[in-house]
């Protein structure tokens, strides 16, 4: 393990782990951790997606999490993972710059995909008590080099679409960003971050179709709400959704 600074945030870094995620809550449980920190691996074999799913851990992609010690209410906290999808776009749209013909948007919740396929995803886990928060652990998962090839929705790397780059160039880029739109919701709400989120969107104001437990409903994609839940328009009527996959 070798430990690094960059700028207010203090990297440790494995060549390989289970779980990033995993290994910040073992950290933080040892009080070996603290705000800013991040635990990055160059390869996993036991990384985890949102739903219980595995992500798919090569060497060759970029694996962190960042721990943060947020003082947000309970209820606030998924706000996080749309700071961080913003952020993280922010940080392709730069490296992809001189690359023709590309397409970057979020996916909700948060998902990045690149024409259609998906390169990056997010999987924020916290530690709440008594509706505050005391820790975030915002996990994130970037395909540079490869991407899964059996997924439900097709997945994609960044090296397919002619942007150059290695796992820590592109973490230091999304920290820059992050620390920006990190701090600029911490003054003033969701409200910038949710306008910035929406102007990307995939497939806002479309047809599209949730699956949320068992049930699948088709509706239109309305919006996001002031907590980064999906509005959707199902026969005239406005539905909330929490926690669903989007196809
Ligand atoms: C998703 O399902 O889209 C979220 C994927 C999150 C993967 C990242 S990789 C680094 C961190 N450690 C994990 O075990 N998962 C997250």
């Amino acid at each position: 393990m070798k430990n690094w600074k960059f700028k207010n945030f203090m990297i440790h870094q494995f060549a390989e782990l289970g779980s990033t995620n995993a290994e910040a809550f073992k950290m933080a449980a040892a009080k070996q951790i603290f705000d800013r920190d991040i635990i990055l691996a160059d390869c996993q074999n036991a990384g985890r997606g949102r739903m219980d799913r595995i992500w798919s851990s090569p060497k060759g992609n970029l694996y962190f999490s960042l721990f943060l010690q947020s003082k947000a209410a309970a209820a606030e906290v998924a706000q996080i993972s749309f700071v961080a999808i913003v952020a993280l776009r922010q940080a392709v749209e730069e490296l992809a710059k001189f690359s023709n013909e590309i397409n970057i948007q979020n996916k909700w919740p948060n998902d990045l995909l690149i024409n259609g396929k998906k390169v990056a995803g997010i999987l924020l886990e916290s530690k709440i008590n008594q509706q505050n928060c005391e820790f975030v652990i915002l996990g994130i998962g970037v395909n540079i080099a490869s991407g899964p090839s059996e997924t439900i929705f097709p997945a994609g790397n960044l090296q397919e679409f002619k942007i150059k780059t290695t796992a820590e160039i592109l973490l230091k880029i999304f920290l820059d960003k992050f620390e920006i739109i990190y701090q600029n919701w911490q003054n003033f709400g969701f409200i910038n971050v949710r306008n910035a989120w929406l102007s990307k969107a995939y497939k806002l104001r479309e047809k599209i179709s949730v699956k949320e437990g068992g049930a699948k409903i088709d509706g239109i994609f309305e919006d996001i709400d002031k907590n980064g839940s999906l509005i959707l328009q199902v026969e005239g009527l406005r539905k909330t959704i929490t926690t669903a996959d989007v196809s």
